[in-house]
């Protein structure tokens, strides 16, 4: 498994234990208020959606698309889509804090440069392998 995939997958482990442990605290504050918790929500859904779902996809796709021989071409947008998500993420998860809206805006416009730079990278890497 290639160094990035690792960063990647791990990286989304961690998002999951973090979202998952903050979507227990705002389930909890349901029956016993925890005050503020409701301000982790926006943290909750970009970590176990943009931070794990999505991360763990890219990470696991990274690795496993056919490449051409031992070399997967332009790796570098693989690793600007991996830097990207994880700012936008942390923007996204902690703009409740931050009273500026541009804030949001910067984060979805990571997120976009993210997805449009990962796809570029694995378009080409669609395709029929050696074996299949
Ligand atoms: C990978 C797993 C998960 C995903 C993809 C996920 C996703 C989401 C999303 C998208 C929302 C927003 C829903 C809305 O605003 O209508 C949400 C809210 C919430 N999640 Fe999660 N979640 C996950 C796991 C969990 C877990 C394990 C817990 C609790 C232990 C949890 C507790 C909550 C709570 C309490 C809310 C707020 C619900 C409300 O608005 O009343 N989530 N989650």
């Amino acid at each position: 498994m290639p160094t990035l995939a690792r960063w990647y997958v791990r990286t989304a482990l961690l998002y999951l234990v973090l979202g998952v442990t903050l979507g227990a605290l705002i389930l909890w504050n349901k029956g016993w208020p925890i005050p503020g918790s409701w301000q982790w929500l926006a943290a909750h859904i970009a970590l176990v959606t943009w931070g794990w779902l999505l991360l763990l996809t890219m990470g696991v796709a990274y690795w496993i698309l056919p490449r051409w021989g031992l070399e997967r071409r332009r790796v570098w947008l693989a690793g600007l889509a991996y830097g990207c998500l994880n700012a936008a993420l942390w923007i996204v998860a902690l703009a409740p804090w931050l009273s500026a809206a541009w804030f949001n805006a910067l984060g979805g416009a990571l997120q976009a440069v993210a997805c449009l730079a990962f796809a570029i990278h694995a378009w080409p890497r669609v395709r029929k392998s050696g074996r299949s």
